[in-house]
């Protein structure tokens, strides 16, 4: 999605405004541009593709001398990605420049509005109207000119700003789409993002929905929506610029696959204390646990596929029913949820647009809501009751890999904890579990070795066009997040199946050379899976089949068998998800994908 910068101190703003939008070029994009204060006047410049056109536009930003400006990569929404389209967008005279990230939704009636009053649009995008009415309203007072701009404006948006008039001085706006300030040293900044930030400094401000900040070298004041100044004290970022870096991996999602038993650690070991699951900060007494009636965890993408994974120990463990639901459905269908239902919601990022939307009609009917997300203070932590983070450090590569395994062990952890608050776990089953929680890093690890032979069957398969993921259980959601992981980085087509459902229907596309992937750790349907995969094979369809460690059984059937460490069957997906990571992986680096970035997605998802 999107990614603004601003810039305002003593130095060059472009060199460092370019920096910052290569820094977020994770998020995904389509076109970049940057606009800066030169004396009274704004200089733009923009470009479609990637940054590198920005930079060599520009000469690395050396063409610019102004000290303050602001800076944009677009995932495109409305008008393709063109350098007309691109941000920033200036007024028709020249005084203002604004970048945004989120969707108007008024767009079109402001459009007609300003054109009548004359005004002349150069893009088909929604933030152009933005420019024009900033210029509009403004009559010699910036801070009212943005007040009365934002009350016109519906949707989502976090929005950078510069005028001509005010030197020095740059206003950031954010309305239910990420933006953070900067504070620095005689200078400062705002970003959607703090990996933009941490090379310049660890001091950041969040705002909230409905403020805006006007940010000098020297000074960052922040207002609410009413124009009165709101005092906000500072917040320190500990991510080190090394952690948000390759590390000498090839790729971002490479040294992210392999961080996985660190991050795994760095999730679980915090909450084990002497045996016991300590969630600090999430206080849900047995009478509070016994007043919920149901569980619903929603989410989006990868952290959904999450969540199917956490049902599985969640029912089994506390036996509350739990409903899994993608947040884009969930949001719009009048859910029977109330003050006896309990919300999981989890995020990455935090910042997705849907899950926030979800969430907040969710607590709207009464729901308290847990969070399990990775950024620090991001929307959906400060939006939700209880906070369980998943510590797994920066996330770069669009398609998550530990993001995964640490929301999947952290669900894994509350299942346990509200079993044992409810007192419907054994003690026998109680300690079993946080062995095989505490266990889990050095089988992740186990799982890593099996780098070289996935890689050497990403080899040999990586020509099919499609294929399919089959399981059962947990093995079957596993699947799901197993094939989404192929598809987004390696552009195959591919699905995954209930293993029992293939049968009606689906089985009639498999034919000769057709690869499935049998997923057949969950021993308890071993024998299930065995004659599923003699059907396909029947029907001429070569199989890798996944399988735990010892068990032979499954090569008198697949082609191929990968054998992930053996784990508590509740724990599997966790160490299952390993090698069908580094398959995705190779898969894409044998087809010379672009794999850190791939084409169409985005990071985090921030508009509808
Ligand atoms: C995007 C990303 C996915 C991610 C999903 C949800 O689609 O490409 O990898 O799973 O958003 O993101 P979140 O930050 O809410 O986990």
């Amino acid at each position: 999605m999107c990614g603004i910068i601003g810039f305002t101190g003593a130095k060059p703003a472009a060199p460092m405004l370019l920096e910052g939008l290569r820094r977020m070029e994770y998020r995904g994009y389509d076109s970049a541009g940057i606009a800066v204060q030169e004396g009274t006047q704004i200089r733009a410049a923009r470009a479609s593709g990637r940054l590198e056109h920005l930079c060599a536009m520009t000469h690395d930003g050396a063409d610019y001398a102004g000290t303050c400006g602001i800076g944009h990569t677009r995932w495109a929404t409305h008008g393709a990605p063109t350098e007309c389209n691109a941000h920033p967008h200036l007024s028709n005279d020249g005084l203002f420049a604004v970048v945004h990230n989120g969707i108007i939704e008024n767009y079109q009636p402001l459009r007609e509005e300003l054109m009548a009053k004359g005004y002349t649009f150069h893009s088909e995008t929604d933030t152009e109207v933005v420019a024009h009415l900033l210029d509009m309203y403004y009559d010699g007072n910036l801070k009212n000119a943005v007040m009365k701009t934002v009350a016109r404006l519906e949707g989502s948006y976090s929005l950078g700003v510069v005028c001509a008039e005010h030197p020095g001085e740059l206003v950031a706006v954010r309305y239910a789409s990420p933006l953070i300030l900067g504070v620095g040293v005689g200078e400062n900044y705002f970003a959607s993002d703090v990996t933009a930030l941490i090379g310049h400094t660890r001091t950041v401000i969040y705002l909230d929905d409905g403020e805006f900040a006007v940010l000098s070298p020297e000074k960052i004041t922040i207002y609410d929506c009413t124009g009165a100044e709101v005092k906000r004290a500072p917040s320190h970022i500990d991510w080190t610029m090394e952690a948000a870096e390759k590390g000498g991996y090839a790729h971002f999602m490479l040294k992210e696959i392999m961080e996985q038993p660190h991050a795994v650690k760095s999730a679980i070991e915090p909450r084990l204390k002497d045996g016991r699951v300590v969630l600090g900060g999430l206080d849900l007494s047995r009478a509070q646990l016994e007043d919920i009636h149901s569980i619903v965890i929603t989410a989006c993408g990868s952290a959904y596929h999450a969540g199917c994974v956490g049902r599985y120990a969640i029912e089994e463990l506390c036996r509350i029913p739990v409903q899994v639901e993608v947040a884009s459905e969930l949001r719009y269908r009048n859910p029977l949820i109330d003050e006896h239902t309990l919300l999981i919601v989890i995020s990455q990022s935090g910042e997705t647009a849907d899950t926030i939307a979800a969430m907040k009609e969710c607590k709207k009917r009464g729901a308290r809501a847990i969070a399990i997300v990775n950024v620090v203070d991001s929307t959906i932590a400060r939006l939700a009751d209880d906070v369980l983070y998943t510590w797994a450090g920066p996330e770069i590569a669009v398609a998550t890999t530990k993001g995964y395994t640490t929301q999947v062990a952290v669900l894994t952890l509350l299942a346990v904890y509200m079993a044992d608050q409810l007192g419907r776990i054994s003690p026998e089953r109680y300690a079993a579990l946080v062995e095989g929680i505490t266990a889990l890093p050095e089988r992740c690890q186990r799982a890593i070795d099996l780098n070289s032979h996935i890689d050497r069957l990403a080899r040999k398969y990586h020509k099919n066009s499609s294929l399919f993921f089959i399981g059962r259980n947990l093995d079957y959601a596993a699947c799901l997040e197993a094939s989404l992981k192929l598809k987004e980085v390696s552009y195959l087509h591919s699905e995954a199946y209930a293993a029992g459902e293939l049968k009606h229907g689906t089985i009639a596309l498999i034919e000769e050379g057709r690869l499935v992937v049998a997923l057949a750790c969950y021993e308890a349907l071993f024998d299930k899976m065995m004659s599923n995969i003699k059907e396909v094979k029947a029907r001429g369809a070569r199989v890798m089949g996944v399988a735990l460690e010892g068990n032979r059984r499954i090569l008198t059937e697949a082609d191929d068998a990968v054998y992930v460490p053996r784990t508590d069957p509740l724990l599997l997906p966790i160490p299952e998800m390993i090698p069908m990571q580094l398959f995705a992986y190779y898969v894409a680096k044998e087809n010379g994908c672009d794999i850190d970035k791939p084409k169409n997605l985005a990071k985090s998802v921030t508009v509808e």
